[in-house]
């Protein structure tokens, strides 16, 4: 006799560990974002190594200088140490765990006695300050490299980091790390405008430049990065530009036609709706399925009409008008690093539509949609996450939204791009730094236990007010 075994669809199940993990020093939780100063979750790296036994968590001071890493017992999430205090750095943007150690990508400012070194401003008074990898092993430093600043590219104009905001990954078949930043330029032809760095480092801390993967300046005025590893450079990575569009730019690495248009979005004065998280977003935005060749990417949108002639970028760029007031969350897979799966976005000067491509993880507009962010469970499943407001006020355009926080909400897809059942809800965790996978498929990641508030601006008039923590708190989920 057959029997026909039907495949049934898992389900997810959410722990969660509460003020589990006692910090060393203060964390400030939250980050005001660019131009409307409401409130983010400010990032903090995580990562578990290969081996599973230790767990990285980065932070900033809550003195603004100085990050810390503190090592954890991954099944406890409690501290297990060595800590690691990287002085001088001004913010943590990303975390590679390895066996013994880890790499981290932050930025300080360079000293005044060094040639060609970074202005200073009313922020920065030491220096604006540049973007570095640091290399520990059993909590101590092996070396410092600077991906940016005196000397590095220097043929293509200098670079800084007065907002931090990118990623760092690693590929162990390539032994490179791979670092993808926004930069500000302040020499040379981009001298004063924003735009984004991709750089290489090896093992040994050495910059290597490749050719078709490094990149001085690609995407202008880049408002959010996505980016994960390959077998070999170039890695794969996403943007989100000013001129109105996400490419996934693995191949020509910047915002040249020679990439993948993945979805026109409306943008203004620099922004382009926070599609990866703005301002200390720019992480779990793009997951490789484990051992495939497949990525995930997931952002929030506020859809695309009305396609018109961009003037200034000619042919293969429009801009558009955005469909709906708050923004939804999509989806999109590749096939492989540089391919997506299905249609890209429109480019038709005229076209009514614009979004018909996109493959919306919220298809009902009115709400608005924030903090998008996936992780793969294995080669089949993953986890979609967003917040919400479900009655937004929206007063900026291509802006964050503000409003009551009306819920987390953890969605399971798969590799075809389909939602598994309805999403799962929680009122009182999000996600605030990067979701790992573990070797038995649970994903991670780090946030802090507090009210969480999105109807107010970051200090200043009538913002929320300023709060300091020393507990850290993580979430996972599990297929059941
Ligand atoms: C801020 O904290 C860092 C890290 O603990 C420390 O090195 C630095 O001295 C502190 N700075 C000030 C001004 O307190
Ligand atoms: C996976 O490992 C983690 C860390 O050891 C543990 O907390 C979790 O319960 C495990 N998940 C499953 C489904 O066994
Ligand atoms: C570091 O790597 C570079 C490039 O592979 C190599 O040329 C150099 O010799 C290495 N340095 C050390 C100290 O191993
Ligand atoms: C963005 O959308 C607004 C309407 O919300 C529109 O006025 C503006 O022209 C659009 N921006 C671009 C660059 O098309
Ligand atoms: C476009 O976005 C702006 C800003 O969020 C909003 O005021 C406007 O109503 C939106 N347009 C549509 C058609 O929803
Ligand atoms: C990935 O491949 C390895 C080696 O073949 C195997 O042990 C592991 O179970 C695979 N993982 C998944 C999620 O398929």
């Amino acid at each position: 006799m057959v029997v026909l075994v039907t495949a049934v669809d898992p389900s997810l199940k959410l722990k969660t560990y509460p003020d589990i993990l006692n910090l060393q020093w203060p964390f400030d939780p939250v980050k005001a974002s660019y131009w409307t100063n409401l409130p983010h979750h400010r990032r903090t790296p995580f990562a578990v190594s290969p081996d599973g036994q230790t767990g990285y968590l980065a932070y900033l001071d809550a003195n603004g200088t100085g990050v810390h890493v503190q090592h954890i017992h991954p099944p406890s999430m409690t501290s297990k140490g060595p800590d690691v205090t990287i002085p001088k750095v001004y913010e943590a943007a990303g975390i590679v765990a390895h066996n013994h150690g880890f790499a981290l990508l932050g930025n300080e400012p360079i000293p005044s006695t060094t040639s060609d070194d970074p202005p200073s401003g009313t922020d920065y008074p030491e220096g604006t300050p540049v973007p570095a990898i640091y290399r520990y092993a059993n909590g101590k430093q092996q070396w410092k490299t600077f991906v940016a600043g005196p000397g590095v590219h220097a043929d293509d104009g200098l670079s800084m980091a007065p907002d931090m905001n990118g990623d760092l990954v690693w590929s162990d078949d390539a032994q490179l790390y791979g670092a993808y930043f926004v930069v500000t330029d302040y020499e040379g032809w981009a001298k004063g405008h924003f735009g984004d760095s991709i750089e290489y480092v090896n093992d040994n801390g050495t910059l290597e430049t490749i050719e078709g993967a490094s990149n001085s300046w690609g995407c202008s005025h880049n408002t959010g990065i996505a980016f994960e590893a390959a077998d070999q450079p170039p890695f794969a990575s996403i943007c989100a530009e000013d001129q109105g569009a996400i490419w996934l730019n693995t191949k020509g690495t910047g915002m040249s036609t020679g990439g993948v248009k993945i979805s026109k979005e409306n943008t203004t004065n620099g922004g382009g709706g926070e599609a990866m998280g703005g301002m200390s977003g720019s992480y779990s935005s793009l997951a490789r399925f484990i051992n495939s060749t497949s990525y995930i990417f997931t952002w929030a949108s506020r859809g695309a009409t009305d396609l018109t002639e961009n003037t200034w970028m000619g042919e293969g760029y429009t801009n558009a008008a955005n469909r709906t007031n708050g923004r939804r969350v999509a989806m999109a897979m590749f096939s492989d690093k540089e391919t997506k799966v299905g249609a890209v976005a429109s480019s038709e000067v005229g076209a009514t539509s614009g979004d018909e491509q996109v493959n919306w993880v919220t298809p009902t507009a009115g709400p608005d949609r924030s903090n998008a962010h996936v992780a793969v469970f294995d080669d089949q499943y993953a986890l979609v996450t967003y917040e919400e407001i479900a009655e937004p006020s929206c007063d900026f355009i291509a802006m964050g939204c503000g409003g009551t926080f009306t819920g987390t909400y953890y969605q399971l897809v798969d590799n075809t791009g389909n939602k598994i059942g309805q999403p799962l809800k929680s009122m009182d965790t999000y996600v605030a730094g990067d979701m790992v996978t573990l070797a038995n498929g649970t994903i991670c990641w780090p946030y802090v236990k507090m009210a969480w508030q999105l109807d107010q601006a970051v200090g200043g008039y009538g913002g929320a007010a300023e709060t300091t923590t020393k507990k850290m708190s993580f979430a996972c989920m599990s297929l059941v």
